[in-house]
């Protein structure tokens, strides 16, 4: 959906110059999907030297952030992840910052599935006492997921609203690597991975994936809601998710910039 929206100038003034894939056939894939045919790039390293590129986007993995996002940066190109959770690893957090500072590089991450971290991040400014994301999702969501695995939960067998798990974003991120983006770029936005309070609840009823924030801190409190329809072709992603990656590589080639 980003590199269709790129194609149609929907994404603003800005253009797809190549892609790459581990798998070549996912690749050859979506640039069959393309007006204007980008590239398709034999290897990483091929984006990440290529000289005519300014931004790379990632929509792979937190692996693929683990591996190019140094290069990237070093190599004169801006980012933007939207496999955040690989951003909550505090010492990967500081590279990334300090190369991207010494090359003078910028690394975007967008709102995803969310809404209102435009003013927690204007609340972590002075002190936050809290922040807390309840995730709401139907239970086929989390297949594949580290902590179903490990405990050998039969998500078909869900039958009512259930909290499958209550503790930090950092925890969250590790047992839900795909599902809780949001609960990365929010600690980021906020105060931290540590202190950010997540709780996933199973919810076999709903048709829709839930995402509250509450944030309490010295500027009075923030109640949101986002209820987000699933992505037509992946139900594991908020639509939204993708409109809000669309909405920042607007911001990032528009010249006014609306919203904190
Ligand atoms: N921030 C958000 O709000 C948000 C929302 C949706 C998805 N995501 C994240 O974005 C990422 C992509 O999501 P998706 O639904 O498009 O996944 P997907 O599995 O449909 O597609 C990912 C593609 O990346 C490729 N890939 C994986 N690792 C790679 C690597 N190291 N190098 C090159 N290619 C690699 C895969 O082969 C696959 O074709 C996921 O990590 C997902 O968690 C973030």
């Amino acid at each position: 959906m980003i590199a269709r929206a790129i194609d149609t100038g929907e994404a603003g003034d800005i253009t797809l110059e190549s892609v790459y894939d581990i798998v070549r056939e996912h690749a050859e894939r979506l640039v069959s999907m393309l007006i204007k045919k980008p590239k398709i790039a034999r290897n990483a390293d091929e984006i990440l030297m290529d000289d005519r590129i300014n931004l790379i986007i990632e929509a792979a993995s937190q692996e693929a952030v683990r591996q190019y996002a140094i290069k990237a940066l070093s190599n004169g190109k801006d980012l933007m992840v939207m496999s955040t959770g690989a951003l909550i690893d505090d010492e990967f957090f500081i590279e990334v910052s300090r190369v991207a500072r010494k090359q003078g590089r910028k690394v975007y991450v967008p709102s995803g599935a969310i809404v209102g971290l435009d003013n927690v991040k204007a609340a972590a400014v002075r002190s936050v006492d809290e922040v807390m994301l309840v995730t709401r999702k139907p239970p086929k969501s989390f297949e594949g997921a580290p902590f179903i695995k490990k405990r050998n939960i039969d998500l078909s067998r869900i039958s009512e609203e259930t909290v499958l798990f209550e503790g930090s974003a950092r925890e969250a991120v590790r047992l839900f690597p795909r599902n809780v983006n949001v609960s990365a770029s929010l600690s980021l936005a906020g105060i931290g991975a540590d202190r950010t309070r997540v709780r996933i609840i199973a919810d076999p009823k709903a048709d829709r994936i839930t995402h509250e924030i509450h944030v309490r801190g010295e500027f009075g409190e923030i109640f949101t809601k986002t209820i987000n329809k699933p992505f037509p072709e992946n139900p594991k992603t908020s639509y939204i998710a993708a409109l809000s990656a669309i909405a920042t590589l607007r911001k990032i080639s528009g010249s006014i910039i609306v919203g904190t």
